[in-house]
């Protein structure tokens, strides 16, 4: 096939970010409607949560670009930003100002919108209410296309000299009857003539029964969030604000807001509970995930794929020995852009090789990629709430991806001091308890829990103390060097070099007589050990893949035996000696690294020691026939 018309050459899942998808044009077709649109559309929810990356601007882009009514775009720079931080009242509280500021933003905002709306969709004639309006744009100044830093600036001026002009609408601002009080209460009573305005031409014009409200949006956040209180109150305050809006206009105007998570789950303020019933919080689920990486993959190729053309022709069918798209969606946190980057890293790869369709080999090259990217994107992702995420991960690197949480416990006790002097602002948080609810608030570690294991998004419920299995999300594991439930070593047996019988005088017949018989013994020992051990790893209470793990690996010792055995039958000589001690030194390792895995059941551990003191019994007492391990079954 030529290069260029193989389909990895033109498969393009798109960008990271939804602005830059929008301007693209995938996000207009490729746009997958959710829950979380339909809510935000329709005005039953006007708080949006989601992760980084979870796909909020994608949905205040579509519903910039599929509203009936207009709606109005506010993302904050950090310019504007540091204006709404700064920004104080006397005699109010932080949260109380930076809510009047935000409501200044929205009732400009409204008025010029309602300035420039009323004719084209309300007729020639132009109320004398939104004349009012007008008029008090132009005196304040406030008619030109400044950016939002420049309308900050002025309000947040104007605000705290109380020197709005209201004229326009009939108030005298110089009376001493409106400019006393603190400069709080000043600054409310001029905002409150300036709203009663908005809401008068609203009035007047009778948007709300004729068309869709204004809606303003709210993104990116985040952009100017910092761990500082003034943060919080610009993001109360909003939260305030948006409430008051949607009330204080009859409902002519709505607003939506789209918060990262984690700064909302960090807001600590006394009305908190009046947000409940505003709150959606994004999810994906997996299918979702797939329909959107179908949706995409179809768009570029200009074809409309099956998930069978897909993933089975553009994609391979299996990657070792899982459904492709199982193993891809089971690697990513629930949100797109991790999905995107997945599939986009697996795209890179296959074309790197020049494969026209992606090769199971690309995608697992894609995926240790792929996780250190989101092992790093992780950390910085909180790394203004948690900014001791990155070193934390040390804790696990090379281990199992089960971790248990006495194990947990021991590891953070050895480095907790440090942690509580390197980052002596959090040190309440940083006992083993709080490290666990961090990790598992980040989706870094899930909780067993019945027989799944549960990460943050699919449930609310936080994890309980008497919870102690935690498992590592697979997007991780291969960047931490922890793909195995354990960690344990694999086994390897010894380099012995199989021999073939040799003549031997009538004496060392006798002692190679001597010698087989001790082979066999030893040998056959072993295979008896590693018996017993397998029966006490199925009656254990060891998590599931760590009793595979294990199984694993002493099925492995038992095959070498039993090939040793098989030598040893067909008169090569085996050292036996030498195999039977580095599996009973291997037994000892194993019960190590269960240990350091925080595994509890006694049995296991125990067998693995009397296996491993027996053989090495037999080994220095098997002389000729006889002996052995008295171990029970
Ligand atoms: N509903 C959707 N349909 C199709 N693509 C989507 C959808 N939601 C998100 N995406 C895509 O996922 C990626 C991430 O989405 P987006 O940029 O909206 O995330 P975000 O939540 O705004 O992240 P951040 O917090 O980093 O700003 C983008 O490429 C976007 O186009
Ligand atoms: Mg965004």
């Amino acid at each position: 096939m030529d290069q260029s018309s193989a389909p990895v050459r033109r498969l393009f899942f798109g960008r990271d970010d939804a602005e830059t998808d929008f301007t693209h044009g995938l996000l207009r077709w490729g746009f997958q409607p959710t829950a979380a649109y339909d809510a935000a559309l329709t005005g039953r929810k006007t708080l949006i949560i989601g992760r980084k990356g979870s796909g909020k601007s994608a949905i205040c882009h579509r519903l910039m670009a599929g509203y009936e009514g207009t709606a109005l775009l506010i993302t904050p720079d950090d310019a504007a930003g540091d204006e709404i931080r700064r920004f104080e009242l006397q005699g109010v509280t932080a949260d109380t100002a930076k809510s009047l500021i935000w409501r200044y933003t929205f009732a400009i905002q409204a008025a010029r919108h309602l300035s420039a709306h009323a004719r084209p969709a309300h007729g020639w004639r132009i109320p004398r209410a939104v004349r009012a309006l007008q008029s008090f744009l132009q005196a304040n100044d406030e008619t030109g296309e400044d950016r939002l830093y420049e309308r900050l600036r002025r309000g947040v001026r104007r605000l705290q000299a109380a020197s709005l002009a209201l004229k326009a609408f009939g108030v005298v601002e110089a009376t001493a009857e409106f400019n006393g009080g603190t400069e709080g209460a000043r600054a409310l009573r001029q905002l409150e003539v300036l709203e009663s305005g908005v809401l008068a031409a609203f009035e007047a014009l009778r948007c709300t029964p004729q068309h869709e409200p204004l809606l303003i949006l709210v993104d990116q956040l985040e952009q100017v969030w910092n761990i500082d209180p003034d943060s919080h109150a610009m993001v109360t305050g909003l939260l305030l604000a948006a409430k008051h809006v949607t009330r204080c206009y009859g409902g002519a105007v709505r607003c939506c807001l789209f918060l990262r998570s984690d700064i909302y789950d960090s807001l600590n303020f006394s009305d908190g509970d009046k947000f409940r019933s505003d709150e959606l919080r994004i999810s994906w689920t997996q299918p979702a995930l797939r329909d959107m990486a179908l949706t995409r993959a179809s768009l570029s190729l200009e074809q409309s794929l099956t998930h069978e053309e897909l993933w089975g022709g553009v994609f391979p069918a299996t990657v070792e020995g899982e459904a492709t798209s199982d193993y891809l969606f089971h690697r990513v946190l629930a949100r797109p852009r991790d999905a995107i980057q997945f599939l986009t890293a697996c795209r890179d790869v296959a074309d790197g090789q020049a494969h026209p369709t992606v090769q199971p080999e690309d995608i697992v090259t894609a995926t240790k990629q792929f996780s250190d990217w989101k092992l790093q994107d992780l950390a910085r992702e909180y790394l203004v709430n948690h900014p001791f995420l990155k070193s934390l991960f040390t804790l696990f690197e090379n281990h199992g991806y089960i971790v248990m949480r006495p194990a947990l416990d021991r590891r953070f006790q050895a480095v907790q001091g440090s942690f509580q002097r390197g980052y002596p602002a959090y040190a309440e948080r940083l006992t083993t308890q709080g490290v666990i609810d961090i990790l598992y608030a980040v989706s870094f570690l899930g909780v067993k829990r019945g027989s799944d294991v549960v990460f943050a998004g699919d449930t609310q419920v936080p994890v309980q103390r008497h919870e102690d299995e935690f498992h590592i999300h697979p997007c991780f594991r291969p960047a931490l060097g922890s793909t195995t439930a354990m960690g344990l070593p694999p086994y390897s047996p010894d380099n012995d070099v199989d021999s073939p019988p040799t003549k031997s005088s009538a004496r060392s017949d006798a002692a190679a007589g001597q010698q087989i018989s001790r082979d066999f013994h030893l040998l056959t020992e072993l295979t008896r050990s590693c018996g017993r051990i397998l029966n006490m790893v199925d009656r254990s209470d060891l998590p599931e893949p760590a009793g595979k793990e294990l199984s694993g690996q002493i099925e492995r010792v038992l095959h070498a035996a039993r090939h040793k055995l098989d030598l040893q039958s067909s008169g090569k000589s085996v050292d036996s000696t030498a195999h039977v001690t580095s599996a009973a030194n291997y037994f000892r390792e194993l019960r190590t690294r269960l240990t350091a895995g925080g595994v509890q059941d006694e049995r296991v551990l125990r067998r693995l020691d009397e296996q491993a003191n027996a053989l090495m019994a037999t080994v220095g007492g098997a002389v000729g026939s006889g002996g052995g391990s008295e171990s029970s079954l």
